[in-house]
């Protein structure tokens, strides 16, 4: 029986990619691509902020994951050729901070916390933006608590910030189920120890290396199947 089920944030209850809907208003014929290299760009900014100074005490290159994505907003425009302007990377980052969830994911927290089980994000965000996509999706009632990488400057995969999970909570790695659709966040808290679900909305292939995930669905609701 796991004592928590803890969720990555965006991708896994938010939908990252309806970004790509206001970048192709902004920049009609770029918005997919656009938003495939900005969700690239900016988990490749957290990858290099943590490697290159994986120091327990938090890396020296470490800023807030709200930071890195508007920096990987302004790489990725000038990468592909595109304008942007100061009111359009507004416009974004406004949209950024207000994603929409799942349409199941609210209904997934509830009937978890209706079963008596403890429910979390473990997200790589800063506080505040998580505070306001989870305040604007109305989750807070749902979430025992919202952990971010912001305590150790790391940013997962980094065996710290996972590691955050079991400071918060007083349960044993075994007892957690993590949520994500990243399957490099599966991966890495597979190896990390936890068991693992993999939200695999589009079917895509699980990665070639580690262990699979213990489960596998092609959506949020498909946890409640196995709890
Ligand atoms: C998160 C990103 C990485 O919420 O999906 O941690």
């Amino acid at each position: 029986m796991y004592k928590l089920i803890a969720f990555d944030a965006y991708g896994t209850l938010f939908d990252v990619y309806s970004m790509g809907q206001l970048a192709e208003e902004i920049f009609p014929g770029h918005g997919q691509a656009l938003s495939l290299m900005w969700r690239d760009r900016q988990i490749e900014y957290t990858r290099l902020v943590t490697m290159s100074d994986p120091n327990p005490s938090g890396s020296k290159y470490y800023l807030p994951f709200w930071e890195l994505t508007i920096r990987s907003l302004r790489y990725v425009c000038k990468r592909m050729n595109l304008d942007l302007r100061e009111s359009d990377e507004k416009r974004l980052m406004d949209q950024y901070a207000k994603l929409t969830g799942f349409n199941d994911s609210l209904k997934v927290l509830k009937a978890i916390k209706d079963k008596g089980i403890a429910t979390a994000i473990l997200s790589n965000g800063s506080k505040e933006m998580l505070a306001t996509v989870v305040e604007s999706n109305g989750l807070k009632p749902y979430l025992d608590q919202v952990v971010t990488v912001e305590d150790v400057r790391l940013f997962k995969t980094a065996p710290q910030a996972y590691e955050l999970l079991l400071k918060a909570f007083p349960v044993k790695k075994e007892e957690i189920l993590f949520v994500s659709s990243n399957a490099w966040d599966a991966l890495a808290a597979k190896w990390f120890g936890f068991e693992v679900f993999w939200v695999n909305r589009l079917g895509h292939p699980y990665e070639e290396i580690g262990e699979k995930p213990n489960f596998e669905g092609n959506s949020l609701s498909k946890v409640l199947e196995v709890i």
